[in-house]
C-alpha cells in the first residue's frame, strides 16, 4: 500500500487505541499524517512518533473549530487528500439510564463529528479539484449488540448509514467514502471497558476470542489500521460505500463456537 507524499487527517489520532494502529499503518505506507485531537498536549507527543507528522487541535463536533482546522491546514501543509474520521466516544449505560446530556454528546463526536469533518474535507478538495477518500470508524455494535450499548449501536448504524450516504454524494467528485467497524480489540483499554461487567476480563476475552470468532486469535487496532490503510490507498479505487468488519469473523456466527462444534 502506498500513501506517500498523501496527507491524511486522522482526528482522535492522539488516542493509544485505534488512533494508534490507524498512525502506525499509514506512517508504513509512507503517508504524511495529520494528528487531530481535542487534546493539543497528547496530539503534539503522539505526532512525534511518526516520520511525517504533524499536530492540530479541534473537537470535531464543532463547526467553528472544524472550519478554523482546515484553514490551518491549508495554509501550513498544503490539501488533505484523505481523512480518517476515528475521533468518537463510547458510552456504556442502559438506555433508560443514559442522560439527554450523554445521548447528545455521543451523537455530536460520533455522527455530527463525522459529518462536519467530512464536508469540510470534501469542499477544499472541490476547490481545488482533487480527488480524495474518507474512511469513518464504525463497530460491529452497529451490527449486533449487547446489554447497555443500545445508544452507542445507534451512532455506529448511522455512521454506516453516512458511509453509503457520503459514497453517493462525492462519488461523482472521484471522492470514495468507506467504513471499518472493528470488533473486540486487545487492549488495555478493553480490559478496562470489560471489567465493568467481569470481574476477570482476560478471561472474558479469552473465552470470546475461542467460542465467538472464526479465527482464533485477536484482534489488534493495527490490523483495523492495516483496513484504513488499503481503503485510502489506491488499491481499493473501486471500493466505495462499503463497512468492512475487521472481527475475526464474529459477526459471521449465528451460535457460539462451542454450542455448534462437533468436536
Ligand atoms: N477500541 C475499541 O475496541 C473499538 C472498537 C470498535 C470501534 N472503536 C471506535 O474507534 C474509535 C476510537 O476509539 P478508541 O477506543 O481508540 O478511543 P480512545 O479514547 O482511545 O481515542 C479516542 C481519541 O479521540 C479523542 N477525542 C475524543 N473526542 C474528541 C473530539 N470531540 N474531537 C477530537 N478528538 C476527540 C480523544 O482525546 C482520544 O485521543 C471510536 O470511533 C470508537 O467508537 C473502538
Amino acid at each position: 500500500m502506498d500513501l506517500q507524499g498523501k496527507n491524511i487527517l486522522v482526528t482522535g489520532g492522539a488516542g493509544d487505541g485505534m488512533g494508534q494502529g490507524i498512525c502506525e499503518a499509514i506512517d508504513h505506507a509512507g503517508g504524511r499524517i495529520i494528528v487531530n485531537d481535542i487534546n493539543p498536549e497528547l496530539a503534539r507527543e503522539v505526532a512525534k512518533k511518526y516520520n511525517h507528522a504533524v499536530a492540530v487541535k479541534a473537537d470535531v463536533s464543532n463547526a467553528d473549530e472544524v472550519r478554523r482546522m482546515f484553514n490551518e491546514i491549508n495554509k501550513e501543509w498544503g490539501i488533505v487528500h484523505g481523512v480518517v474520521n476515528n475521533a468518537g466516544i463510547g458510552l456504556a449505560r442502559y438506555a433508560h439510564e443514559a442522560t439527554e446530556e450523554e445521548l447528545n454528546r455521543l451523537f455530536d463526536v460520533d455522527v455530527k463529528g463525522i459529518w462536519l469533518v467530512s464536508t469540510a474535507f470534501v469542499k477544499q478538495l472541490l476547490k481545488a479539484g482533487e480527488a480524495g477518500n474518507i474512511v469513518n470508524i464504525s463497530s460491529i455494535h452497529s451490527f449486533a449488540t449487547m446489554h447497555r450499548m443500545a445508544l452507542y449501536s445507534t451512532a455506529k448504524t448511522a455512521v454506516n448509514g453516512l458511509t453509503r450516504g457520503l459514497a453517493i454524494d462525492f462519488g461523482q467528485y472521484n471522492i470514495r467514502c468507506n467504513a471499518v467497524a472493528p470488533g473486540m480489540i486487545y487492549s488495555e483499554q478493553s480490559v478496562h471497558i470489560i471489567s465493568r461487567w467481569t470481574p476477570d476480563p482476560i478471561k472474558w476475552m479469552k473465552d470470546h476470542k475461542t467460542d465467538h470468532q472464526c479465527l482464533n486469535y485477536f484482534t489488534t487496532a493495527r490490523d483495523c489500521g492495516n483496513a484504513v490503510a488499503f481503503l485510502l490507498s489506491d488499491l481499493s479505487r473501486s471500493i466505495t460505500g462499503q463497512t468492512i468488519h475487521v472481527d475475526g469473523g464474529a459477526t459471521n456466527l449465528l451460535y457460539n463456537n462451542a454450542y455448534t462444534s462437533s468436536k
